[in-house]
């Protein structure tokens, strides 16, 4: 417990905030090929480590010969950034093998992709795309914004009557930081989803923002 609490203050400077977040985590490894799932059933994922490589000869050996197994010392630089920026904030995430194999950090060896992450007791926020509302927190509590992201990452959210045309592409990222710019520290602020606001990620495809964020006493 000592050390997920000291690896949760490294990463994350909200740690002070959610001290009495739910002090467990959830590992995930998928081999080589396979789509990486991450969910919470409550609150919203923050991304502890990720690791695409291999670090011992067992994991995802099945049925592989032996000198796909030797190198176990093996791993991506940059995928934990990537897991953290598609993931974080959000109640579910998928990352496909292809986005993280940017590059082959060694040729031959069979690879893994592992995450640990928890859930943290977030507010977590839909708003379809040209429509607003207002972030508030209790009176006295400001707003700190945990992640937010602009665009469609699924067929369902946001879909209600909207042609074929418009959810297809789910596959639309782009993170923001201007909520977080506009927000934190305030005790209400309101968000408008547009692409007047965050840009146009997709073209041609109804978005939605996508945010998570946490009401606090200021510090
Ligand atoms: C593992 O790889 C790193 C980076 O490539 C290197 O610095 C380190 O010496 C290697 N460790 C072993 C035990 O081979
Ligand atoms: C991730 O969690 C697993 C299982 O709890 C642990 O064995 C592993 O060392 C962790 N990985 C990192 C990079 O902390």
């Amino acid at each position: 417990m000592s050390h997920f609490r000291l690896s949760i203050a490294l990463l994350l400077p909200l740690s002070f905030l959610l001290a009495t977040a739910d002090a467990s985590s959830d590992s995930v490894i998928t081999c080589q090929g396979q789509v990486h799932r991450l969910a919470c059933d409550s609150g919203v994922i923050s991304v502890l480590t990720a690791q695409f490589g291999r670090s011992d000869p067992q994991t995802c050996s099945e049925g592989r010969p032996a000198e796909q197994l030797r190198n176990t010392n093996c791993s991506l630089d940059g995928t934990q950034d990537l897991v953290k920026r598609r993931c974080d904030g959000k109640k579910v995430c998928e990352v496909n093998y292809d986005d993280v194999q940017t590059s082959d950090p060694c040729v031959g060896t069979f690879k893994y992709l592992q995450t640990n992450y928890t859930c943290l007791p977030a507010i977590h926020l839909v708003l379809c795309e040209d429509s607003q509302t207002l972030l508030h927190c209790a009176e006295g509590q400001v707003i700190s914004v945990y992640g937010a992201d602009y665009g469609r990452r699924d067929g369902t959210t946001c879909s209600h009557k909207r042609p074929d045309s418009q959810i297809q592409n789910v596959d639309c990222w782009a993170p923001t930081s201007k909520v977080a710019q506009s927000c934190n520290g305030k005790n209400s602020c309101s968000v408008r989803a547009a692409n007047s606001e965050f840009g146009d990620p997709c073209y041609g495809t109804y978005k939605y923002l996508e945010a998570s964020y946490v009401c606090h006493y200021p510090v």
